[in-house]
Protein backbone atom coordinates (compact mmCIF):
# COMPACT_ATOMS: atom_id res chain seq x y z
CA UNK A 1 0.00 0.00 0.00
CA UNK A 2 1.46 3.43 -0.72
CA UNK A 3 1.27 5.47 2.58
CA UNK A 4 1.52 9.70 2.27
CA UNK A 5 5.10 9.09 2.96
CA UNK A 6 5.77 7.57 -0.38
CA UNK A 7 3.76 10.77 -2.47
CA UNK A 8 6.21 12.49 -3.96
CA UNK A 9 6.06 15.83 -6.01
CA UNK A 10 2.75 16.67 -4.87
CA UNK A 11 3.41 20.98 -4.48
CA UNK A 12 0.73 22.57 -5.49
CA UNK A 13 -2.00 19.27 -5.62
CA UNK A 14 -5.40 19.41 -4.31
CA UNK A 15 -5.15 16.39 -2.10
CA UNK A 16 -8.43 14.97 -0.82
CA UNK A 17 -7.77 13.49 2.14
CA UNK A 18 -10.75 11.32 4.16
CA UNK A 19 -10.25 12.26 8.04
CA UNK A 20 -12.51 10.95 11.04
CA UNK A 21 -13.08 14.06 12.87
CA UNK A 22 -16.51 12.65 14.43
CA UNK A 23 -15.76 13.62 17.71
CA UNK A 24 -18.58 14.37 20.51
CA UNK A 25 -19.43 17.50 20.56
CA UNK A 26 -21.84 19.14 23.03
CA UNK A 27 -23.56 22.90 22.24
CA UNK A 28 -21.12 23.05 19.54
CA UNK A 29 -18.04 22.80 22.37
CA UNK A 30 -15.42 19.55 21.35
CA UNK A 31 -15.44 17.48 24.14
CA UNK A 32 -13.14 15.57 22.99
CA UNK A 33 -10.32 16.34 20.44
CA UNK A 34 -8.13 12.95 19.98
CA UNK A 35 -9.42 12.03 16.69
CA UNK A 36 -7.93 15.79 15.42
CA UNK A 37 -4.60 15.39 17.31
CA UNK A 38 -4.77 11.84 15.47
CA UNK A 39 -4.71 12.79 12.15
CA UNK A 40 -2.06 15.25 12.47
CA UNK A 41 1.24 13.80 11.08
CA UNK A 42 -0.58 12.83 8.24
CA UNK A 43 -2.03 16.61 7.57
CA UNK A 44 1.46 18.02 8.76
CA UNK A 45 3.03 15.79 6.28
CA UNK A 46 1.03 16.61 3.34
CA UNK A 47 1.44 20.65 4.28
CA UNK A 48 5.14 20.39 4.45
CA UNK A 49 4.99 19.14 0.53
CA UNK A 50 3.35 21.97 -0.48
CA UNK A 51 -0.09 20.28 -1.08
CA UNK A 52 -3.81 21.52 -0.91
CA UNK A 53 -5.62 20.20 1.44
CA UNK A 54 -9.52 19.64 1.21
CA UNK A 55 -10.45 17.50 4.03
CA UNK A 56 -13.49 15.77 4.23
CA UNK A 57 -15.12 13.90 7.27
CA UNK A 58 -18.53 12.82 8.36
CA UNK A 59 -20.10 14.01 12.41
CA UNK A 60 -22.71 12.25 13.99
CA UNK A 61 -25.73 10.47 12.42
CA UNK A 62 -28.32 12.09 9.88
CA UNK A 63 -31.26 9.89 9.04
CA UNK A 64 -33.01 10.69 5.63
CA UNK A 65 -35.92 8.71 6.88
CA UNK A 66 -37.23 11.90 8.88
CA UNK A 67 -39.19 14.81 8.31
CA UNK A 68 -37.19 17.91 6.30
CA UNK A 69 -37.56 19.49 9.83
CA UNK A 70 -36.25 17.00 11.42
CA UNK A 71 -33.22 16.63 8.82
CA UNK A 72 -32.59 20.22 9.28
CA UNK A 73 -32.10 19.98 13.04
CA UNK A 74 -29.86 16.96 12.57
CA UNK A 75 -27.53 19.14 10.38
CA UNK A 76 -27.32 22.01 12.91
CA UNK A 77 -26.40 19.25 15.83
CA UNK A 78 -23.65 17.74 13.12
CA UNK A 79 -22.09 21.09 11.85
CA UNK A 80 -18.76 20.85 11.68
CA UNK A 81 -17.40 24.18 11.68
CA UNK A 82 -16.29 24.31 15.01
CA UNK A 83 -14.00 21.78 14.36
CA UNK A 84 -12.40 23.77 11.40
CA UNK A 85 -11.31 26.13 14.08
CA UNK A 86 -9.65 23.59 16.70
CA UNK A 87 -7.69 22.49 13.94
CA UNK A 88 -6.66 25.81 12.68
CA UNK A 89 -5.61 25.92 16.28
CA UNK A 90 -3.36 22.61 16.78
CA UNK A 91 -2.01 22.85 13.72
CA UNK A 92 -0.83 26.56 14.05
CA UNK A 93 -2.32 27.72 10.46
CA UNK A 94 -5.52 28.71 9.30
CA UNK A 95 -8.08 26.35 8.58
CA UNK A 96 -10.73 27.62 5.87
CA UNK A 97 -14.54 26.11 5.96
CA UNK A 98 -16.99 25.61 3.63
CA UNK A 99 -20.23 25.06 4.56
CA UNK A 100 -21.85 23.42 2.12
CA UNK A 101 -20.59 19.93 0.35
CA UNK A 102 -20.56 20.80 -3.48
CA UNK A 103 -21.27 23.60 -5.81
CA UNK A 104 -19.73 26.67 -6.97
CA UNK A 105 -18.98 28.26 -3.23
CA UNK A 106 -16.98 24.78 -2.63
CA UNK A 107 -15.09 24.91 -6.25
CA UNK A 108 -14.16 27.98 -5.56
CA UNK A 109 -12.33 27.62 -2.24
CA UNK A 110 -10.73 24.48 -3.53
CA UNK A 111 -9.46 27.04 -6.67
CA UNK A 112 -8.20 29.86 -3.77
CA UNK A 113 -6.22 27.18 -1.54
CA UNK A 114 -2.43 28.23 -1.82
CA UNK A 115 0.30 25.44 -1.27
CA UNK A 116 -0.18 24.25 2.03
CA UNK A 117 -3.52 25.17 2.51
CA UNK A 118 -6.05 23.65 4.30
CA UNK A 119 -9.77 23.59 3.73
CA UNK A 120 -12.74 21.62 5.63
CA UNK A 121 -15.86 20.79 4.02
CA UNK A 122 -18.96 20.53 5.82
CA UNK A 123 -20.03 17.31 7.06
CA UNK A 124 -20.12 14.09 4.64
CA UNK A 125 -23.37 13.36 5.72
CA UNK A 126 -25.08 16.79 4.54
CA UNK A 127 -25.12 14.56 1.54
CA UNK A 128 -28.27 11.88 1.68
CA UNK A 129 -26.14 9.81 -1.23
CA UNK A 130 -23.11 9.73 1.32
CA UNK A 131 -23.46 6.55 2.99
CA UNK A 132 -25.09 4.80 0.17
CA UNK A 133 -21.74 5.12 -1.64
CA UNK A 134 -23.68 7.00 -4.31
CA UNK A 135 -22.07 7.57 -7.74
CA UNK A 136 -22.68 11.24 -8.14
CA UNK A 137 -21.23 12.74 -4.86
CA UNK A 138 -18.56 10.77 -5.30
CA UNK A 139 -17.63 11.48 -8.87
CA UNK A 140 -18.40 15.29 -7.59
CA UNK A 141 -15.41 15.20 -4.74
CA UNK A 142 -13.16 13.04 -7.00
CA UNK A 143 -13.47 15.79 -9.30
CA UNK A 144 -11.69 17.77 -6.81
CA UNK A 145 -8.83 15.91 -6.42
CA UNK A 146 -5.28 14.99 -7.60
CA UNK A 147 -4.60 12.47 -4.92
CA UNK A 148 -6.53 10.94 -2.32
CA UNK A 149 -5.34 10.38 1.28
CA UNK A 150 -7.34 7.80 3.82
CA UNK A 151 -6.51 8.38 7.09
CA UNK A 152 -10.53 8.17 8.52
CA UNK A 153 -9.47 4.83 10.15
CA UNK A 154 -12.72 5.01 12.47
CA UNK A 155 -14.94 5.03 9.28
CA UNK A 156 -12.75 2.38 7.28
CA UNK A 157 -15.46 -0.28 8.20
CA UNK A 158 -17.96 1.97 5.99
CA UNK A 159 -18.26 1.88 2.51
CA UNK A 160 -19.55 5.62 1.78
CA UNK A 161 -19.35 8.15 -1.08
CA UNK A 162 -16.08 9.64 1.01
CA UNK A 163 -14.19 5.89 1.74
CA UNK A 164 -14.49 4.56 -0.84
CA UNK A 165 -16.61 6.02 -4.01
CA UNK A 166 -13.50 8.57 -4.47
CA UNK A 167 -10.37 6.20 -4.01
CA UNK A 168 -12.49 3.67 -6.73
CA UNK A 169 -12.97 6.18 -9.25
CA UNK A 170 -9.35 8.08 -8.80
CA UNK A 171 -7.84 4.21 -8.83
CA UNK A 172 -9.46 4.20 -12.64
CA UNK A 173 -8.16 7.50 -13.71
CA UNK A 174 -4.87 6.63 -12.81
CA UNK A 175 -4.51 9.08 -9.55
CA UNK A 176 -2.72 8.20 -6.45
CA UNK A 177 -4.30 7.25 -3.73
CA UNK A 178 -2.77 6.26 -0.46
CA UNK A 179 -2.92 5.48 3.03
CA UNK A 180 -2.41 8.11 6.38
CA UNK A 181 0.20 7.73 9.21
CA UNK A 182 -2.81 6.88 11.20
CA UNK A 183 -4.39 4.22 9.55
CA UNK A 184 -0.69 2.55 8.77
CA UNK A 185 -0.08 2.82 12.31
CA UNK A 186 -3.77 1.12 13.11
CA UNK A 187 -3.41 -1.32 10.30
CA UNK A 188 -0.28 -2.14 11.93
CA UNK A 189 -1.18 -2.85 15.91
CA UNK A 190 -4.63 -4.98 14.59
CA UNK A 191 -3.11 -7.08 12.33
CA UNK A 192 -0.73 -7.85 14.79
CA UNK A 193 -4.03 -9.27 16.83
CA UNK A 194 -5.11 -10.97 13.97
CA UNK A 195 -2.19 -12.37 12.59
CA UNK A 196 -0.69 -13.70 15.84
CA UNK A 197 3.08 -15.28 16.06
CA UNK A 198 4.15 -17.42 18.81
CA UNK A 199 6.11 -15.26 20.51
CA UNK A 200 3.03 -12.74 21.26
CA UNK A 201 1.30 -15.91 23.29
CA UNK A 202 -0.27 -16.09 25.94
CA UNK A 203 -2.56 -14.00 23.76
CA UNK A 204 -5.69 -12.82 26.11
CA UNK A 205 -8.67 -11.02 24.92
CA UNK A 206 -11.29 -8.79 27.39
CA UNK A 207 -14.63 -8.23 25.86
CA UNK A 208 -16.95 -6.47 27.76
CA UNK A 209 -20.05 -4.47 26.70
CA UNK A 210 -23.85 -4.49 26.69
CA UNK A 211 -25.12 -6.84 24.22
CA UNK A 212 -23.75 -10.71 22.99
CA UNK A 213 -25.39 -10.23 19.41
CA UNK A 214 -23.12 -6.89 18.81
CA UNK A 215 -20.04 -9.18 19.30
CA UNK A 216 -20.93 -12.31 17.90
CA UNK A 217 -18.77 -12.38 14.93
CA UNK A 218 -15.68 -10.85 16.90
CA UNK A 219 -16.13 -13.87 19.48
CA UNK A 220 -16.35 -16.55 16.89
CA UNK A 221 -12.88 -14.84 15.55
CA UNK A 222 -11.09 -14.29 18.61
CA UNK A 223 -12.24 -18.09 19.90
CA UNK A 224 -9.87 -18.98 16.86
CA UNK A 225 -7.02 -17.03 17.89
CA UNK A 226 -6.90 -16.21 21.59
CA UNK A 227 -5.61 -18.43 24.44
CA UNK A 228 -8.17 -16.96 27.29
CA UNK A 229 -11.39 -14.85 26.37
CA UNK A 230 -12.13 -12.89 30.06
CA UNK A 231 -15.84 -11.53 29.25
CA UNK A 232 -17.51 -8.70 31.76
CA UNK A 233 -20.14 -6.39 31.07
CA UNK A 234 -24.05 -7.15 30.44
CA UNK A 235 -23.23 -9.41 27.98
CA UNK A 236 -22.12 -11.74 30.57
CA UNK A 237 -25.01 -12.76 31.78
CA UNK A 238 -26.29 -13.84 28.84
CA UNK A 239 -23.48 -16.53 29.19
CA UNK A 240 -23.85 -17.27 33.02
CA UNK A 241 -27.45 -17.68 32.39
CA UNK A 242 -26.82 -19.97 29.20
CA UNK A 243 -24.99 -22.16 32.01
CA UNK A 244 -28.15 -22.08 34.11
CA UNK A 245 -27.28 -19.52 36.45
CA UNK A 246 -29.66 -17.27 38.47
CA UNK A 247 -28.99 -13.68 36.50
CA UNK A 248 -31.94 -11.77 38.47
CA UNK A 249 -32.72 -8.39 36.57
CA UNK A 250 -29.59 -8.52 34.27
CA UNK A 251 -29.67 -7.81 30.76
CA UNK A 252 -30.18 -10.96 28.82
CA UNK A 253 -30.45 -11.71 25.47
CA UNK A 254 -32.66 -14.58 26.08
CA UNK A 255 -32.27 -15.34 22.13
CA UNK A 256 -28.82 -15.63 22.31
CA UNK A 257 -28.19 -18.39 24.80
CA UNK A 258 -28.15 -20.63 22.34
CA UNK A 259 -25.13 -19.43 21.03
CA UNK A 260 -23.67 -18.62 24.27
CA UNK A 261 -23.68 -22.67 25.35
CA UNK A 262 -22.46 -23.37 21.89
CA UNK A 263 -19.23 -20.29 22.52
CA UNK A 264 -18.33 -22.03 25.76
CA UNK A 265 -18.65 -25.50 24.41
CA UNK A 266 -16.09 -24.50 21.83
CA UNK A 267 -13.88 -22.36 23.83
CA UNK A 268 -12.89 -25.75 26.58
CA UNK A 269 -12.45 -23.39 28.78
CA UNK A 270 -10.31 -20.70 27.53
CA UNK A 271 -13.84 -18.52 27.77
CA UNK A 272 -13.70 -17.07 31.51
CA UNK A 273 -16.82 -15.23 33.44
CA UNK A 274 -17.12 -13.53 36.17
CA UNK A 275 -17.32 -15.73 39.34
CA UNK A 276 -18.68 -13.22 41.34
CA UNK A 277 -20.68 -9.21 40.23
CA UNK A 278 -21.28 -6.00 42.03
CA UNK A 279 -25.28 -5.94 41.92
CA UNK A 280 -27.41 -3.35 42.74
CA UNK A 281 -30.78 -2.79 42.88
CA UNK A 282 -32.20 -0.45 39.85
CA UNK A 283 -29.26 1.04 37.29
CA UNK A 284 -28.81 5.10 38.35
CA UNK A 285 -31.42 4.97 40.37
CA UNK A 286 -30.25 2.27 42.85
CA UNK A 287 -29.92 2.41 46.88
CA UNK A 288 -28.49 -0.85 47.68
CA UNK A 289 -25.67 -2.67 46.46
CA UNK A 290 -23.89 -6.09 47.16
CA UNK A 291 -21.25 -8.74 45.79
CA UNK A 292 -22.72 -11.86 45.12
CA UNK A 293 -21.59 -14.67 42.58
CA UNK A 294 -22.78 -14.18 39.66
CA UNK A 295 -24.93 -16.70 39.18
CA UNK A 296 -27.16 -16.18 42.05
CA UNK A 297 -27.98 -12.22 41.87
CA UNK A 298 -31.12 -12.56 43.56
CA UNK A 299 -34.20 -10.55 41.95
CA UNK A 300 -34.85 -7.14 41.84
CA UNK A 301 -30.92 -6.74 41.20
CA UNK A 302 -28.87 -6.72 38.37
CA UNK A 303 -25.38 -6.83 37.62
CA UNK A 304 -23.11 -3.69 36.62
CA UNK A 305 -19.56 -4.60 37.83
CA UNK A 306 -17.57 -7.67 38.21
CA UNK A 307 -16.37 -8.51 41.82
CA UNK A 308 -13.31 -8.46 43.33
CA UNK A 309 -12.70 -12.68 43.02
CA UNK A 310 -12.93 -12.07 39.19
CA UNK A 311 -10.78 -9.15 39.70
CA UNK A 312 -7.85 -11.27 41.39
CA UNK A 313 -8.75 -13.82 38.49
CA UNK A 314 -8.88 -11.79 35.83
CA UNK A 315 -5.95 -9.48 36.63
CA UNK A 316 -3.12 -12.59 37.11
CA UNK A 317 -4.39 -14.07 33.60
CA UNK A 318 -3.62 -10.41 32.16
CA UNK A 319 -0.99 -10.14 33.75
CA UNK A 320 0.68 -13.35 32.14
CA UNK A 321 -0.70 -12.55 28.45
CA UNK A 322 2.42 -11.34 26.01
CA UNK A 323 -0.43 -9.80 23.66
CA UNK A 324 -3.87 -8.40 25.13
CA UNK A 325 -6.58 -6.82 22.69
CA UNK A 326 -9.34 -4.90 24.97
CA UNK A 327 -12.90 -4.32 23.59
CA UNK A 328 -15.74 -3.36 26.07
CA UNK A 329 -15.35 -2.09 29.72
CA UNK A 330 -16.25 -4.89 32.45
CA UNK A 331 -18.85 -2.79 34.33
CA UNK A 332 -20.61 0.63 34.65
CA UNK A 333 -17.93 2.82 34.64
CA UNK A 334 -19.50 5.86 34.26
CA UNK A 335 -20.60 5.19 37.65
CA UNK A 336 -17.54 5.54 40.90
CA UNK A 337 -19.71 2.05 42.16
CA UNK A 338 -19.03 0.40 39.49
CA UNK A 339 -15.24 1.31 38.01
CA UNK A 340 -13.32 -0.92 39.89
CA UNK A 341 -13.50 -3.98 37.20
CA UNK A 342 -12.60 -1.49 34.32
CA UNK A 343 -9.83 0.14 36.61
CA UNK A 344 -8.56 -3.60 37.54
CA UNK A 345 -7.81 -4.27 34.04
CA UNK A 346 -6.03 -0.85 33.15
CA UNK A 347 -3.54 -1.93 36.29
CA UNK A 348 -3.44 -5.35 35.17
CA UNK A 349 -2.13 -3.47 31.98
CA UNK A 350 0.54 -1.47 33.21
CA UNK A 351 2.21 -3.83 35.45
CA UNK A 352 3.04 -5.66 31.53
CA UNK A 353 4.86 -3.06 29.78
CA UNK A 354 6.78 -5.43 27.22
CA UNK A 355 3.54 -7.09 26.69
CA UNK A 356 1.60 -5.62 23.26
CA UNK A 357 -1.40 -4.22 24.49
CA UNK A 358 -4.19 -3.18 22.02
CA UNK A 359 -7.28 -1.34 23.63
CA UNK A 360 -10.00 -1.33 20.13
CA UNK A 361 -11.61 2.51 20.46
CA UNK A 362 -14.68 3.49 21.62
CA UNK A 363 -15.86 3.12 25.13
CA UNK A 364 -13.00 1.13 26.57
CA UNK A 365 -10.87 4.49 25.33
CA UNK A 366 -13.02 6.70 26.64
CA UNK A 367 -12.79 4.79 30.01
CA UNK A 368 -8.58 4.69 30.19
CA UNK A 369 -8.32 7.76 29.33
CA UNK A 370 -10.74 8.91 32.16
CA UNK A 371 -8.49 6.72 34.24
CA UNK A 372 -5.28 8.33 33.25
CA UNK A 373 -3.80 4.91 31.47
CA UNK A 374 -3.95 5.72 27.64
CA UNK A 375 -0.21 5.70 28.28
CA UNK A 376 0.08 2.35 29.38
CA UNK A 377 -1.13 0.29 26.35
CA UNK A 378 0.83 -0.32 23.25
CA UNK A 379 -2.32 1.22 20.88
CA UNK A 380 -5.29 2.82 21.94
CA UNK A 381 -7.60 2.40 18.33
CA UNK A 382 -9.06 5.65 17.23
CA UNK A 383 -12.03 3.19 16.03
CA UNK A 384 -14.38 1.31 18.54
CA UNK A 385 -16.83 -0.24 15.33
CA UNK A 386 -13.46 -0.39 12.42
CA UNK A 387 -11.42 -2.12 14.97
CA UNK A 388 -14.13 -4.47 16.18
CA UNK A 389 -14.51 -5.33 12.15
CA UNK A 390 -10.73 -5.85 11.45
CA UNK A 391 -10.93 -8.74 13.96
CA UNK A 392 -13.76 -9.70 12.71
CA UNK A 393 -12.65 -9.78 9.05
CA UNK A 394 -9.45 -10.87 9.59
CA UNK A 395 -7.44 -7.63 9.15
CA UNK A 396 -9.91 -6.08 5.95
CA UNK A 397 -11.65 -3.21 5.83
CA UNK A 398 -13.28 -1.90 2.88
CA UNK A 399 -12.01 1.56 2.82
CA UNK A 400 -8.89 0.39 3.39
CA UNK A 401 -8.43 -2.40 0.59
CA UNK A 402 -9.65 0.08 -1.68
CA UNK A 403 -6.64 1.81 -1.43
CA UNK A 404 -4.40 -1.43 -2.11
C1 LIG B 1 -17.18 6.05 14.90
O1 LIG B 1 -17.40 6.98 15.69
O2 LIG B 1 -17.13 4.86 15.28
C2 LIG B 1 -16.85 6.37 13.48
O3 LIG B 1 -16.65 7.72 13.28
C3 LIG B 1 -17.92 5.82 12.58
O4 LIG B 1 -19.13 6.45 12.81
P1 LIG B 1 -20.51 5.80 12.31
O5 LIG B 1 -20.73 4.58 13.17
O6 LIG B 1 -21.55 6.86 12.51
O7 LIG B 1 -20.33 5.41 10.87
Amino acid sequence: MLTVKDLKDIKGKVAVVRVDFNVPLKGGEIRDDNRIVAALPTLQELIGKGARLVLLSHLGKISYKLSDEEIEAAKAKNNLAPVAVRLGELLGQPVDFCPVTRGPELEEKVKNLKDGGVLLVQNTRYEKGEEKNDPEIAKIWADLADLYVMDAFGSAHRAHASTYGIPSILKEEGKPVAIGYLVEKEVSALTRCVDVSDSDRPYVAILGGFKVSDKIKVIDSLLKKCDKILIGGAMAYTFIKAQGGKTGNSPVEDDQLDYARKCLEEAKGRILLPRDSVVANGFEDWTDKKTVPSDQIPDGYQGLDVGPETIKEYSEVVKGAKMVFWNGPLGVFEQDAFQKGTIAICEAVKEIPDAFTVCGGGDSAAAIKQFGYSDDFSHVSTGGGASLEMIENDGHLPGIDIVR
